[in-house]
């Protein structure tokens, strides 16, 4: 069991992993930004770039790390999983090479396609903006249009949706990034699996028809994120605004064959994979011919860590601890109910965000709200400022609720209730896990197939 676990990393998400293994571990928070849910859970915490390969080591050494989660994709694009294993602290995170995965979707989607991966849409990959700017004006069909590098998923522009073709090859020529995909544009409804992934020299290989039983792979329950930024699916897209997760594995507008095909996605990609430690994401359409990829990521989700890690019963840490010593992982095991998290970000968020508003709501405001639902009801904080006179808002999203419950929808009113009292200056996604929202998706489900 590792003693001493230090997790990189300041936003909602690393807040629900340090919650995950603070009752078995003592924890450590390493993070540009001061989280204080982490400070308040942790041992100790500092503040470095999540980017910082030299100062993540010196702080691992000085605690006396013995494993070690990384957060972030931009800490796992610098190597920090690579120096933190060069330094001997098992890092439950993949190497920068392994996180290409997410970090180049160029790399991305032709791994999948020379692997033959299910779910891989079509593509076409672009060394020059123009190129692909040409492609896109002469092409008919719909079309998502991404810069291959990490953009927090505010990169991709989709054609039919958002925007013309022309608008999108101006989009491509306006940009400063010189490498693009092109790819069919998928119609159907999204939803995130993520997995516990420890795919070691010392575990054995998996395989496609013993998966799920060498303990490489060990899926969550689904969830479903609202990327855009307004009621309706209405505007920017964000880093996520809210998500919610149904009881069981699946969500109300798919079925246990669209899961089990996704987790067959995220097992052939592992099976491909020389070597993977960590969280393997996977983000899916669900079309009318199946689940297909829209893209991997190679950590937890933020939201979904926060939907996800609550139900876990097993502790986070004994899946840390299998993967360190090369042991199949645990077959987790989930509460039997659904979640509903909601965001509270700054008003204006995502283009033009006003910092400094104030938060006036606090764990025991939040839980104690729940208790009138029958549910039970989690604070994640963000990114806050930390102020002598309370927590404000900066830019970024502020804070989160999670509620949870037996239904959807009494997970929503946990939710809903508790942010009523979120503060002036902030803004939440009121539709999200609402019932008209996910009858929604439901029926858009239903037309499709
Ligand atoms: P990504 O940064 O790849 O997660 O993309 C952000 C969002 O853009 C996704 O969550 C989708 O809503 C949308 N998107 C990305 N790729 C596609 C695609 N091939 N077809 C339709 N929508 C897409
Ligand atoms: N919620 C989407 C992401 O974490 O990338």
């Amino acid at each position: 069991m590792p003693e001493n676990v230090l997790v990189v990393g300041g936003g909602g998400r690393e807040h629900a992993i340090v919650r995950a293994l603070a009752p078995d571990c003592t924890v450590f928070g390493l993070a540009s930004n001061r989280n204080p849910g982490i400070a308040a859970l942790a041992a100790d915490t500092t503040t470095a770039e999540e980017t910082d390969t030299e100062a993540i080591v010196e702080y691992a050494a000085a605690i006396d790390a013995d494993a070690a989660v990384v957060g972030p994709e931009s800490a796992l694009q610098a190597g920090v999983a690579d120096a933190l294993t060069d330094a001997g602290v098992f890092t439950f995170g993949p190497t920068a090479e392994a996180a290409r995965i997410e970090t180049d979707k160029a790399f991305q989607r032709r791994f999948m396609a020379e692997n033959d991966i299910p779910g891989t849409p079509g593509f076409e990959t672009f060394d020059s903006a123009e190129a692909a700017a040409e492609y896109v004006e002469t092409i008919e069909e719909d079309v998502a249009v991404k810069p291959t590098g990490l953009t927090g998923g505010k990169g991709v522009r989709v054609t039919g949706d958002q925007l013309t073709h022309e608008e999108a090859a101006d989009y491509i020529r306006g940009d400063d990034h010189d490498e693009w995909v092109v790819e069919e544009r998928l119609v159907g409804e999204e939803f995130t699996v993520q997995a516990f992934v420890a795919k070691g020299e010392r575990s054995s290989p998996s395989s496609r028809t013993q998966s799920g039983d060498d303990g490489v792979v060990r899926p969550t329950p689904a969830v479903q994120d609202h990327k855009r930024a307004y009621e309706g699916d209405e505007g920017p897209n964000t880093g996520g605004m809210g998500s919610y997760t149904d009881a069981g594995t699946t969500l109300p507008f798919m079925d246990e064959a669209d899961y089990d095909d996704a987790v067959e996605i995220l097992e052939a990609t592992v099976d491909a994979l020389p070597t993977y430690t960590g969280v393997l994401y996977g983000q899916f359409m669900l079309t009318a011919e199946g689940p297909k990829v829209v893209e991997f990521n190679a950590r937890f989700g933020d939201p979904e860590a926060m939907n996800v890690l609550p139900l876990l019963e097993t502790p986070f840490s004994d899946i840390v601890d299998a993967a360190a010593s090369g042991e199949p992982l645990p077959n987790p095991t989930f509460r039997n109910q659904a979640t509903v998290c909601k965001y509270a970000v700054p008003d204006g968020y995502p283009t033009d965000p006003s910092a400094g508003a104030k938060i006036t709501v606090d764990e025991s405001t939040v839980e104690a709200g729940a208790e009138t639902h029958g549910g039970e009801a989690l604070l994640f904080y963000a990114s806050v400022d930390d102020r002598d006179d309370g927590l404000y808002t900066t830019t970024s999203r502020a804070f989160a609720v999670v509620g949870i419950a037996d239904d959807i929808e009494t997970a929503e009113a946990i939710a809903a209730d508790a942010l009523a009292a979120a503060g002036d200056g902030l803004r939440v996604r009121e539709d999200v896990g609402t019932a008209e929202l996910v009858q929604k998706r439901v029926d858009h489900m239903a037309r499709l197939r």
